[in-house]
């Protein structure tokens, strides 16, 4: 007699992922059957997956450095190699609390935060700061905004520096920036979940990629408070020149890597002594 095997619905779900693609299939499905709350929703979440939507945006929410981030359709799904630029934001805010050992709590800036997971990330886990998180997208604020303010930051909402309270300038201990910074022409080959699923304006970092680099890097002297850090992701191919416009700025750069992670930050400092 034929031997009946039963398929499990997890199974089921596994095989019907790998087949439209998905790498992690089975850690996807068993995601999937876990938040949907109905056969039918499972069907309705199973589908959009299929369909190549982030699993992020299906699910709500994002691990990151081992916290849940709420992560709204058309906002940017926080990345795993973005915890190499938490890592070490946390080691400079450690040092400086170190060095200055009495004082008001550091001020943090996270710019161009998205969905405000590096803010929330340092909040969390880099002992107590003054936390703002800025971003020109309307739908990012609003989704950082359910992130940062249980953890008692601000999010703010405009074009780079301009939204930020005026009383920040010269005050900002550490900045954490992971501006786009994909070249334009790179960006059709790009996987279709971010080229489709995640706004152009997340990632188009303009001819060469550093357009919104190069912002940053020219008004961060006036926010950073003398002594204080500008760390920026890049990507390895892009590091040395975004270590030149730091540079070109009056910052003293190095970069840093993770070959763990796949990740590549530059960090910039402000002289203790430099004046504006
Ligand atoms: C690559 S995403 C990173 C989001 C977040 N920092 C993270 O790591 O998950 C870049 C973000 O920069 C924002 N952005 C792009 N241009 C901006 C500008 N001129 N001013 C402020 N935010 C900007 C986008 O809306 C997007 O949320």
């Amino acid at each position: 007699m034929p031997v009946i095997r039963h398929v499990s619905p997890h199974e089921r779900l596994t095989a019907r992922l790998r087949a439209a693609g998905c790498v992690f299939a089975e850690d996807e499905a068993r995601l999937l059957i876990d938040a949907a709350p109905t056969p039918e929703a499972l069907e309705r979440m199973a589908g959009r997956r299929v369909a190549g939507l982030p699993l992020e945006h299906i699910l709500g929410w994002a691990e990151f450095c081992g916290l849940r981030i709420a992560v709204d359709t058309g906002v940017f799904v926080p990345r795993r190699r973005t915890e190499f630029l938490v890592r070490q934001a946390a080691a400079l805010l450690d040092a400086s609390r170190l060095a200055l050992s009495a004082g008001p709590a550091p001020v943090v800036v996270d710019l161009c935060c998205g969905s405000g997971a590096v803010g929330a990330a340092l909040a969390a886990l880099a002992g107590p700061a003054e936390l703002h998180c800025a971003d020109i997208d309307p739908a990012a604020v609003a989704c950082a905004r359910t992130n940062v303010l249980p953890l008692g930051g601000e999010v703010h909402e405009g074009d780079l520096y301009a939204p930020l309270p005026a009383g920040l300038r010269g005050r900002v201990r550490l900045l954490a920036v992971n501006a786009p910074y994909v070249p334009s022409a790179d960006i059709e080959t790009m996987p279709q979940e971010a080229r489709v699923h995640e706004p152009r304006a997340c990632l188009d970092g303009g001819a060469d990629g550093l357009q919104v680099q190069r912002r940053v890097a020219a008004g961060a002297r006036q926010w950073l408070a003398p002594g204080g850090h500008v760390l920026i992701e890049t990507s390895r191919r892009q590091a040395a020149q975004t270590a030149g416009i730091l540079r070109r700025h009056g910052l003293a750069a190095r970069v840093l890597r993770s070959e763990e992670l796949g990740a590549t930050v530059v960090a910039g400092a402000l002289p203790p002594s430099a004046g504006r």
